[in-house]
């Protein structure tokens, strides 16, 4: 054992000076440098990718089958009365247009042209299919043989509290569906505004326009 090491580590001092003097003894070290680098990315791969000891639990996915509960569901219903982070709603006005159980005439928040500009947007979305873009009741739906709905601008609905607004959108109205599922809150309250707007476009009267606005009116008339 002793004596064969030696004698290989003398064949390999006497071949080395004469077998490869200058560059390739460089390129040999370069290899060496390269195979360290690799031997310590392998180890630092084995270090930290094979520790699986937290990494593979029991665990079902997403409406996956289970054997372990008598409904054969994984997914457990909620316990009544639980209430989703952020799903209280004890803003009574904000969430069903109300105050004290009656239909509010008030708005939650301050009404913003932006909030007026979303109204415009999401009513062209969802309402003027049927109300049509000025509110009159006669959309492309209606034209094609859905019942009509009221114009926005008929006395009673020009007299309708806002709330009554977003009651409507929020829980429907006859033959009108809900829209509570398709237009958050807050858009609810910003369709009820543009409402608003839409019915003072069709009723405004000179005395509403601002002076200054009046006498622009004025000149461009002449
Ligand atoms: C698919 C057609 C359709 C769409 C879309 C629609 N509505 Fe209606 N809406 C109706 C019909 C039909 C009625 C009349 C219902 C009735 O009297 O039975 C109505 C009635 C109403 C009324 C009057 C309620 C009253 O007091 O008479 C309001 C206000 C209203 N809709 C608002 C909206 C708003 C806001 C949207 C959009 C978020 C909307 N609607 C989307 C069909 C529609």
């Amino acid at each position: 054992m002793k004596a064969n090491s030696g004698r290989a580590q003398h064949v390999v001092r006497a071949a080395a000076p004469v077998s490869v003097p200058g560059p390739p003894f460089a390129i040999k070290r370069h290899a060496r440098t390269a195979f360290a680098w690799a031997a310590v990315a392998l180890l630092v791969v084995l270090m930290t990718g094979c520790r699986l000891d937290m990494h593979i639990q029991p665990k079902y996915k997403g409406l996956e089958p289970s054997s372990f509960f008598n409904d054969g569901r994984s997914e457990r219903p909620v316990i009544p009365g639980t209430v989703a982070r952020g799903q209280l709603r004890t803003d009574e006005l904000y969430y069903t247009g109300k105050i004290n159980g009656q239909v509010a005439d008030v708005f939650p928040f301050p009404i913003t042209q932006k909030d007026l500009e979303r109204g415009r947007d999401r009513f062209n979305v969802y309402c003027a299919p049927c109300h049509d873009y000025t509110g009159s009741g006669k959309g492309m739906i209606v034209q094609r043989g859905f019942p009509p709905p009221p114009s926005y601008h008929i006395d009673r609905l020009m007299k309708a509290p806002v709330g009554h607004f977003f009651n409507v959108m929020t829980d429907g109205y006859g033959t009108m569906y809900s829209y509570a599922g398709r237009v958050s809150p807050r858009d609810r309250w910003c369709i009820a505004a543009y409402i608003r707007a839409l019915q003072l476009s069709q009723n405004a009267r000179t005395t509403d326009v601002p002076p200054q606005e009046l006498t622009k009116l004025q000149g461009s008339a002449q």
